[in-house]
């Protein structure tokens, strides 16, 4: 699934560094592959490996989930306002809304609307929603960085977690306590990653407002791997 070239010569040839020559990268390549370590570091955090291999209870799923909402309202919470804007307004789907599923996930997992007054975000999930806020306001391609790498996170390895949630506390598939994972109104979710794509490629933004992006993208991963720390230091 990885592999885009970078550069399709070697810097040194047999005559040194004389010729370079570098083939155009696509963006979303690009931040792919820049995020590639930080992607693996989030996916093999101590918390997500043993939700993934089964090892918590339901308690530590719900917690998350629960942090997720904060996180999930700090994303959409701006849509509206970011609908028109040119470089993050083609980012802004609604089918991609994720804050009334993860609300009917956590009334399950709740057993009723009452968590709504007991949630609290552990300080990583408020700093990592004070940074997406941030953006939202002040930094339309930062915002599509933190975009970028929850949405297509969700769309990618999220249907790995759904599956492994509705095993491991019994959920009915794709029904109430995963429906966060669920994107109903996304028929084809390899079509829509394509597309997805596509809008990274076209990007109004020069090459340095790109890395900048793709820094920003790391930073998101770096905000996800510090969640999952924290809720592991507080998993029992
Ligand atoms: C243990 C959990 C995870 C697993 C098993 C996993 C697995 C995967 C897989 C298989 C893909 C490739 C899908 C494809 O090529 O279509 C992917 C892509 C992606 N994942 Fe994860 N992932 C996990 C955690 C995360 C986390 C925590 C984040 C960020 C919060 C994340 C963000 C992304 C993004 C942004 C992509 C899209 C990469 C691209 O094609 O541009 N993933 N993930």
């Amino acid at each position: 699934m990885e592999g885009a070239a970078v550069c399709r010569f070697p810097p040194h040839g047999p005559e040194g560094p004389a010729m370079t020559v570098h083939a155009p990268v696509a963006f979303s390549d690009l931040i792919r592959e820049a995020s590639h370590a930080q992607h693996t570091e989030a996916e093999n955090s101590a918390f997500m490996s043993e939700m993934l291999a089964g090892k918590l209870g339901v308690e530590a799923y719900r917690r998350y989930t629960g942090q997720l909402w904060f996180i999930y309202r700090a994303l959409e919470g701006p849509v509206d306002r970011l609908a028109d804007d040119p470089v993050a307004g083609p980012f802004v789907r609604p089918e991609l809304a994720r804050t009334p599923a993860l609300e009917r996930d956590l009334d399950h997992l709740h057993g009723g609307p009452g968590w709504r007054d007991g949630l609290t975000p552990l300080p990583a999930t408020e700093r990592y929603a004070a940074r997406i806020l941030e953006v939202a306001r002040d930094w339309p391609g930062g915002y599509v960085a933190h975009h970028y790498t929850r949405y297509l996170g969700d769309l990618s390895g999220g249907q790995v977690i759904r599956g492994t949630a509705e095993k491991t506390w019994g959920f009915a598939h794709k029904g109430d306590g995963v429906r966060f994972y669920v994107f109903d109104a996304i028929d084809n979710p390899a079509a829509f990653k394509r597309e997805y794509r596509a809008l990274l490629d076209a990007l109004p933004a020069d090459g340095p407002e790109r890395l900048r992006i793709v820094d920003e993208c790391k930073r998101a991963f770096a905000l996800n791997t510090a969640l999952f720390r924290a809720l592991g230091d507080t998993t029992g």
